[in-house]
């Protein structure tokens, strides 16, 4: 007879309808109970629409019943909404003291770093006024809108990304929301949209250390912030101020990355550090929290972000990007194995 965890992993093997997902990346299948021959399955319908349920059904059915000892198969299928549905292993916060230091830069290129080690990945672009993420991976397509909640848009690599752009008529409509109208969007990101198992989401924070942030970091249950600055003269005065806003969030700060460090130049293999020298010793002390990457600037990566294809951005930038983060993610508990 099959066992109850090995049941409930075939049946989360199942593709969901469209098939860029399976029923284990929606957690779709509840519970599974087995007594003797008899086989008793809950299955959340939450993104399926009438006809998707019976085929739901019957899915979950057929491939029970071919499973060894298994003659009889009952199928609940439970109305669930997305927030009792997902179940995130940590929530991890871009912040930026300051706009334009590349803090959507590092969000998608740290989500593609987590991707690649086949992880679960999600980014909530929390950045309303301001959205990038959408056009960095090239996504046009519109989130898929039930009654009971939104799915995300995927990434050519699987990354689910949610993004206020995708769901505007157009992607040059200002967003011109206050406050907590702002608020209401996020809450809604984070409780309508259908996250599912997912190992880390990564929540691209608006810039600096006003109440835009704030309101974020107050609505969503972040588990840690990687705070981004480039080495310019008022770094230092920047960042202190992202520390506070984090401290006095009592959230932890679990590193820092310096963007725009230097710019190689390869026919003479040089390091040029053309915004001044490195400030990322300094930064990792003010912020007491390891410096996770420097990045360089690089013409190439901004090509490709124009083009939305950061995720073919190639370089050892990922391998050391995501080895110092699963250093820190591992010391904070937080890394899992997939
Ligand atoms: N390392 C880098 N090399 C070259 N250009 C960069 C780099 N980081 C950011 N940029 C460019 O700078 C601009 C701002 O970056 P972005 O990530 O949108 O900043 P933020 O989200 O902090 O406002 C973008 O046009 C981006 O392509
Ligand atoms: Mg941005």
């Amino acid at each position: 007879m099959i066992s109850q965890e090995k049941l409930q992993e075939i049946l989360g093997n199942i593709p969901a309808p469209g098939n860029t997902r399976k029923l284990v990346d929606l957690n779709t299948i509840r519970e599974v109970k087995i007594d003797g021959e008899k086989v008793e399955i809950t299955a959340a319908t939450t993104v399926f629409d009438d006809q998707a349920k019976i085929w739901l059904k019957g899915a979950i059915e057929n491939v029970a019943l071919k499973q060894d000892g298994v003659k009889e198969v009952n199928v609940n299928l439970v109305a669930l909404k997305p927030k009792e549905i997902n179940a995130i292993g940590s929530v991890i916060a871009v912040m930026s003291g300051k706009g334009g230091v590349g803090k959507s830069l590092v969000t998608g290129l740290m989500s593609v770093a987590l991707r690649k080690q086949g992880y679960r990945v999600g980014i909530l672009d929390a950045d309303i006024t301001g959205p990038s993420i959408p056009k960095m991976f090239g996504l046009t397509e519109k989130p898929y809108v039930t009654e009971n909640g939104i799915l995300p848009v995927q990434s050519s690599l699987g990354i689910e990304v949610m993004s206020i752009n995708l769901l505007l008529q157009n992607d040059d409509d200002a967003v011109i929301w206050r406050g907590p109208l702002i608020g209401q969007i996020i809450t809604q990101f984070w409780a309508d949209v259908v996250w599912g198992k997912m190992d880390y989401l990564i929540v691209d924070l608006p810039p600096g250390t006003s109440d835009a942030p704030l309101t974020v970091l107050q609505t969503l249950p972040v588990n840690g912030i990687i705070i981004v600055f480039t080495p310019q003269d008022l770094t230092a005065m920047v960042v202190r101020k992202a520390v506070n806003m984090a401290k006095q969030m009592k959230k932890n700060i679990i590193g820092v990355v310096e963007n725009m460090s230097y710019l190689y130049i390869p026919e003479i293999n040089k390091k040029m550090e053309i915004f001044g020298k490195s400030r990322g010793d300094e930064m990792a002390r003010i912020a007491g929290a390891p410096l996770l990457a420097q990045i360089p600037v690089d013409p190439e990566l901004v090509k490709l972000c124009d083009q939305g294809n950061i995720e073919s951005y190639n370089t050892e930038i990922y391998g050391d990007f995501a080895r110092n983060l699963f250093d820190v993610l591992l010391t904070e508990g937080q890394a899992k194995n997939i």
